[in-house]
């Protein structure tokens, strides 16, 4: 989805609950800070101050009533509004971003695991993002089960910490996951040429060093300047 008119890189990271993708884009992020490289780590849904009022409401737990068009609308209010205060500003500065989650996760969760058509959310992608998407997508995939014991366990230590709940969406069947999971075989083979697999179940040096050697491909075909040495 490169858009000629913004000299920045767009990089997205998806994959089911506890595919390990916060610890790899912590880890891709700090790489590319300690190279020079100016830039803006968001994550959908949340990001902008609002994004992470809407985040609340739609991962809340207490929140089972939310109706799937509910859901949708929402996600892609607090897209919209990250890609207008955050995510473009960036790209026309020529910055990276790193965002946790974008679209594909709507096609995914929404889409096949909500069976919401594909066609609406590719309608409200457009209006959301005005043309803003990945320049490279890196999908994280593990199994269902391996994944969602990581997530259970993560939310465990959250529910120990007193943060806030954040298992709507885990809580779901297995079957909504599997259908998730299949969603996200189909995008990689529909986009080939963005939608990078990178197998989770990897040592986790093995799975970051995929992503770095993907990144570092994408940085010289963009021609990205570094900003100043440790921004
Ligand atoms: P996170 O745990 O990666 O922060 O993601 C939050 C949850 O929100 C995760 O279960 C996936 C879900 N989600 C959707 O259902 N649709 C979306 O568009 C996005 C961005 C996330």
């Amino acid at each position: 989805m490169t858009d000629s008119r913004r000299p920045g890189l767009f990089l997205s990271f998806e994959g089911m609950d506890g595919s390990g993708k916060t610890t790899q884009m912590r880890r891709l992020i700090e790489r590319l800070r300690a190279e020079g490289y100016d830039l803006l780590e968001t994550a959908e849904p949340g990001g902008t101050p609002i994004g992470l009022q809407i985040r609340r409401i739609l991962l809340d737990s207490a929140n089972s009533a939310l109706a799937s068009r509910a859901e949708l609308l929402l996600y892609f209010a607090c897209r919209a509004q990250n890609v207008a205060e955050w995510i473009r500003p960036a790209l026309r500065e020529g910055r990276i971003v790193v965002s946790d989650r974008f679209t594909d996760s709507t096609l995914a969760y929404q889409g096949a695991g909500r069976g919401l058509d594909p066609a609406a959310i590719l309608t409200l992608h457009d209006l959301a993002c005005q043309e803003v998407g990945p320049d490279l997508t890196l999908y994280l995939d593990i199994d269902r089960e391996l994944g969602l014991s990581r997530a259970r366990a993560r939310n465990a230590e959250r529910a120990a910490a007193a943060q806030p709940d954040e298992t709507r969406i885990d809580d779901e069947a297995a079957e909504f996951h599997d259908r998730v999971r299949a969603a996200y075989a189909g995008l990689c083979r529909q986009h080939p040429e963005r939608i990078l697999r990178i197998d989770a179940a990897q040592p986790i040096d093995a799975v970051t060093q995929d992503i770095w050697s993907a990144v570092e491909r994408h940085i010289a075909a963009h021609s990205l300047r570094k900003a100043s040495a440790h921004v």
